[in-house]
């Protein structure tokens, strides 16, 4: 009997230790316990990187240097078993890349005799949080905050955050916003600043750093001032001394993230001031709070700006309308963050005229992680595809940061989907370097995270390189765009017209679809949209014959009969895309139920499964609604 339980006992724990749901991300590191680490300084950093290889490293010994003739960025060498770096974080970073080489299927195992560094291609690589003091996030799809709002599981959120900040440092991420861009005016009230305090001394060891997206006009929302104008000598005050008690409290805070006069906040616009006022007087004020800490403050000042001084210009037009004239007025240490599109993070966009048009002021690429726009934590959509894409038009070279927002929340799996854990991943991965490919991102992340099983890695790479063309097709083929349901953007509502909204949240205003045919004319003879863009670029956009097909009803108004370069009408190719959207949904359901699930533990099949079925029947509402609206205005 004794036996029996002990026995029984022993399965319970065995099945308990097995019960996978999706936490560990991609660090599934099997502890080894072998290394011995050596290295001739210590630090809460240093300390971390040597715990990961005492504990994971399945080898002799590893040396971890100093090394200060090494360029001045967060890069590594690996030599052997030598992590060399020229800051600690470099040694935690080099930690991390010697462990994930290591894995016994490693995509790309380094030979260990040869030398190699690595440096990363941006400095600023950030995640943007949405996140509400009162826990709900905007566009999150994966439970609630895990920073606000939870005062219960607050002394849980430690470990939790300290979860967090290990992944984020395995993929080189290095500054998070801790709070969404539709600011609320108390985040810089004093407890909430010791709230981010308690944080930043989490994140701190693992080189990253908070900053806090602001709403302009805090003090006069606070009641603390009576206008919120930036050339108002009390309103810069405060914000001095707002920056003194938050340096005082963090001494490395990163910066101030703003959206001002966008989407119904408040800015200088609301002074007849300009972005270049407001922006420099907050890097002013972050200048002096810092002063004698060492710390160089950012504010990232955010492009995505559209029915303020332009109301009425083609949306798609009015980032660069607003701030080209601005360009160069602002101080050195104000970054213009925009979004990869001119739009709104469709599905396929072309890239924003911002990065052409904006020369003289340093840039940042603003990339979502979170679903929004592509089926949100529903559907299986590797997003790595469509960030190599920008990346190829928006030389990586000309910007000095990356930020993704994102797709995390309390979930257990932290992103709702477990594959959408790999857009998180991906994210990393191209903001440490952005001429990864995607196909090699995405099996690194599968044999981390899943197994390591040929079969499985070449399918499921695969199945993840084709699913963002795939959610192109059933959601918007050929260039369509902003054709979503109102207000939460899932599912389709091609005719969608509210009398009481912006036209520019309308989708009628952006397909125009009418018995002629469908499209947005932006070429020079309609909103000159294309004229925005570097000359070779304008010239491809404009001729209809030369527009990439994939994007020629966003710049183009195209006869139902136009014959595409298949020969097929613009009505059938539409239909055809329409069509392989939902097939690939079947296609990709049907391989995942009955050839994945031997590789995979059954929790995480499952969840997958189910969201599967869900999107094809998501994708096949896209394609039926879209043909039925659309085929209304096309004569058979
Ligand atoms: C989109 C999104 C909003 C968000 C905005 C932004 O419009 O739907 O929720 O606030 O982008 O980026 O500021």
């Amino acid at each position: 009997m004794k036996k029996l339980l002990s026995l029984l006992f022993i399965t319970c724990l065995a099945l308990t230790a097995s019960a996978e749901d999706g936490h560990q991300l991609w660090l599934r590191l099997q502890p080894a316990n072998k290394a011995k680490v050596t290295t001739e300084k210590t630090s809460a950093t240093i300390n971390i990187a040597k715990q990961e290889l005492e504990k994971y490293y399945n080898g002799e010994q590893v040396t971890l240097k100093l090394d200060n003739t090494m360029a001045d960025d967060d890069g590594y060498r690996i030599s052997g078993t030598t992590i060399t770096a020229r800051r600690e974080a470099g040694l935690l970073y080099g930690a991390y890349a010697l462990l994930r080489n290591a894995q016994p299927s490693a995509i790309s195992p380094q030979p260990s005799a040869i030398a190699y560094e690595s440096h990363p291609a941006f400095e600023l690589r950030l995640l943007n949080h949405w996140d509400n003091l009162d826990g709900t996030i905007e566009r999150g799809y994966a439970g609630k905050s895990i920073f606000w709002g939870n005062e219960e599981l607050r002394l849980k959120n430690e470990e939790l955050i300290t979860e967090y900040a290990r992944a984020n440092a395995s993929i080189g991420i290095n500054g998070t916003v801790l709070n969404n861009v539709n600011a609320s005016p108390k985040m810089l009230t004093t407890p909430y600043l010791k709230e981010v305090q308690r944080i930043a001394n989490i994140l701190r060891p693992y080189n990253i750093r908070v900053y806090l997206s602001i709403n302009f006009a805090t003090p006069m929302a606070l009641k603390e001032t009576k206008t919120a104008d930036p050339l108002d000598k009390t309103v810069a005050k405060w914000w001095q001394k707002k920056a003194k008690e938050i340096y005082k409290l963090i001494p490395d805070f990163g910066g101030f993230l703003v959206k001002a006069n966008s989407e119904g906040q408040p800015g200088p616009g609301d002074y007849k001031r300009s972005h270049a006022d407001g922006a420099n007087m907050l890097a002013d004020a972050l200048n002096a709070g810092a002063k004698g800490t060492g710390t160089q403050p950012i504010v990232m000042w955010r492009c995505f700006v559209y029915g303020a001084n332009h109301k009425g210009e083609d949306r798609v037009k009015q980032a660069v309308s607003e701030f080209k004239p601005l360009d160069g007025a602002f101080r050195p240490n104000v970054i213009l963050q925009t979004k990869n599109g001119p739009l709104d993070f469709q599905p396929r966009e072309p890239y924003s005229p911002v990065f052409d048009q904006i020369t003289k002021t340093p840039n940042m690429a603003e990339l979502q992680i979170t679903q929004e726009y592509l089926g949100q934590s529903r559907h299986l959509v590797y997003l790595a595809p469509m960030w190599e894409e920008f990346f190829k038009d928006v030389n990586p070279q000309k910007l000095k940061g990356v930020a993704g927002v994102a797709n995390i929340g309390l979930e257990r799996n932290w992103c709702g989907h477990h594959f959408s854990q790999a857009n998180w991943y991906a994210f990393g991965r191209l903001a440490w370097n952005p001429l990864m490919t995607a196909e090699s991102i995405a099996k690194e992340w599968l044999l981390l995270t899943f197994t390591g099983n040929p079969q499985f890695v070449r399918t499921m790479t695969q199945l993840m390189m084709e699913s963002r063309e795939a959610c192109v097709n059933y959601m918007m083929p050929l260039g369509l765009h902003h054709i979503f349901k109102f207000d939460h953007h899932y599912g389709p509502e091609p005719n969608g017209f509210k009398a009481n909204y912006p036209l520019e949240w309308c989708p009628v205003y952006y397909h125009k679809a009418d018995k002629n045919g469908i499209g947005f004319d932006r070429s020079s003879k309609g909103t000159d949209a294309v004229g925005q863009y570097r000359p070779e670029v304008a010239r491809l956009y404009d001729n209809i014959k030369t527009c990439p097909e994939n994007l020629l009803l966003w710049f183009h108004h195209v006869p139902w009969t136009y014959r595409m370069k298949d020969g097929s009408t613009l009505w059938e190719s539409l239909q055809y895309h329409y069509n392989e959207g939902v097939l690939w949904t079947e296609h990709a359901h049907n391989i995942w139920h009955n050839k994945m699930r031997q590789y995979v533990d059954k929790q995480r099949w499952q969840e997958v499964d189910w969201r599967m079925e869900h999107q094809e029947k998501n994708a096949r509402e896209w394609r039926d609604v879209c043909l039925k609206y659309f085929g209304s205005f096309v004569e058979q």
